[in-house]
């Protein structure tokens, strides 16, 4: 590292969870009222999680990837049906569609974006499509108007993958409102978070109860409602479910991040501001935007490098590494890995943007505790690799 340059910069994390000695408390007392799971913190969760996104029900689950896999579960999903996804996305995206035993038909993005692009998953509906995933990657909303057209007018359900995107807004409405189904995830470097868990949200009742159900062995009554009655409850397993819950610990961590959530959007919005402000002049770089009448809750600052830069992605990446500044490449693609080259267990049409995408872009720190001087070192470095 360059200590001369570097000096008096408090080191700099690409991404910091924004918890404090209220999020350890709560952890405590959860633990301290001997309900550390079944209980009632995860009530409180869901309904809080329900009113901020502007839907009927939530269910908390043990992560994004264990929600989305019961919701396509309990629409019946599996082999031989395909599910269009974009393959431009973190690769739990896909992958939940091999754990139904369906096949993922990977789509491409739009750069504008980095969402999905309508048209070409237009272009990919065949007999065999049961349903969508778009994703707001990164948190930037996607064009959730536009999918629901068209799953409408084939008959599609919608899963959006709205993992990145709590805070984020579409059109004055929360993300997640106005999908069928979405589900968010709670992991380390999402802005409301305990570790790791998940939320499905939904208006529709059926599905949500389904969910209750398969997220623990199927048993028709929690432990909770067992604790309270009045007399001895026998439950029953109507389904054959699984073991995907989020923990009362977790969701006591959970439930004061939520009330943080605003206060995280205007800092995190605050970093992307300084940086647009910083690097806006930059021709070797475009920067993230706003879809229209869209806010994104600036989850990640990703950039893409113009090919005229006379530096790729990764030497620059390598450069600002040794002078203390973290970065990491943009999303990944999921078809370009090893794990989805085998024929048969994936559609894989020619994905240009997304290997554009993969080429150029990367990505800065952002968190709500990065200070302006902070900021300023990075955009300084990173400026000066550029001229
Ligand atoms: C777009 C997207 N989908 C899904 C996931 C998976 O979420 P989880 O780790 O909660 O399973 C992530 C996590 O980073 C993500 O970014």
């Amino acid at each position: 590292m360059n200590q001369t340059l570097h000096q008096n910069i408090p080191q700099i994390s690409f991404s910091k969870p924004y918890l404090f000695a209220e999020e350890e408390a709560a952890a405590a007392a959860a633990i301290a009222s001997g309900w550390i799971v079944g209980g009632p913190k995860l009530a409180e969760l869901e309904q809080l999680f329900a009113q901020a996104v502007g839907v009927s029900y939530a269910v908390g689950v043990s992560s994004w990837t264990t929600g989305a896999f019961l919701v396509l579960h309990a629409w019946g999903i599996g082999s031989g049906d395909e599910v269009i996804v974009p393959s431009y996305s973190f690769i739990a995206t896909a992958n939940v569609v091999r754990h139904v035993g369906a096949t993922p038909v990977f789509c491409d993005i739009d750069l504008a974006t980095h969402n999905l692009d309508v048209n070409h998953v237009a272009s990919l509906i065949t007999p065999r499509t049961r349903a969508i995933i778009p994703v707001d990657q990164l948190g930037m909303p996607c064009d959730i108007d536009a999918i629901n057209e068209l799953a409408a007018r084939h008959n599609l359900h919608v899963l959006q993958d709205a993992a990145c995107a709590i805070g984020s807004q579409s059109q004055n409405r929360p993300v997640g409102k106005d999908a069928e189904v979405a589900v968010f995830s709670l992991h380390a470097r999402k802005l409301v978070t305990c570790g790791e868990g998940g939320m499905v949200v939904t208006n529709d009742e059926q599905l949500a109860h389904k969910l209750r159900l398969l997220r623990h062995q199927g048993m028709d009554l929690n432990d909770f409602q067992r604790h309270q009655a009045d007399r001895p409850l026998v439950e029953s397993y109507p389904v054959i479910g699984y073991n995907t819950r989020l923990t009362d610990i977790q969701a006591g961590v959970a439930v004061v991040q939520m009330g943080r959530l605003s206060e995280i959007l205007r800092l995190r919005r605050q970093v992307a501001e300084h940086y647009q402000q910083r690097l806006s002049h930059c021709s070797q770089l475009r920067l993230p935007q706003e879809p229209k009448n869209c806010l994104g809750n600036w989850q990640s600052y990703m950039v893409a490098l113009s090919s005229d830069a006379g530096i790729t992605p990764l030497e620059l990446m390598t450069a600002l590494h040794s002078q203390g500044i973290p970065t990491r490449r943009g999303v990944m693609a999921a078809h370009l890995e090893p794990c989805y080259q085998e024929v048969s267990i994936a559609i894989i049409p020619p994905l240009p943007k997304t290997e554009y995408a993969i080429a150029h872009n990367f990505q800065l720190p952002i968190h709500p505790t990065l200070s302006e001087q902070q900021i300023d070192y990075v955009c300084d470095r990173f400026l000066l690799l550029l001229n």
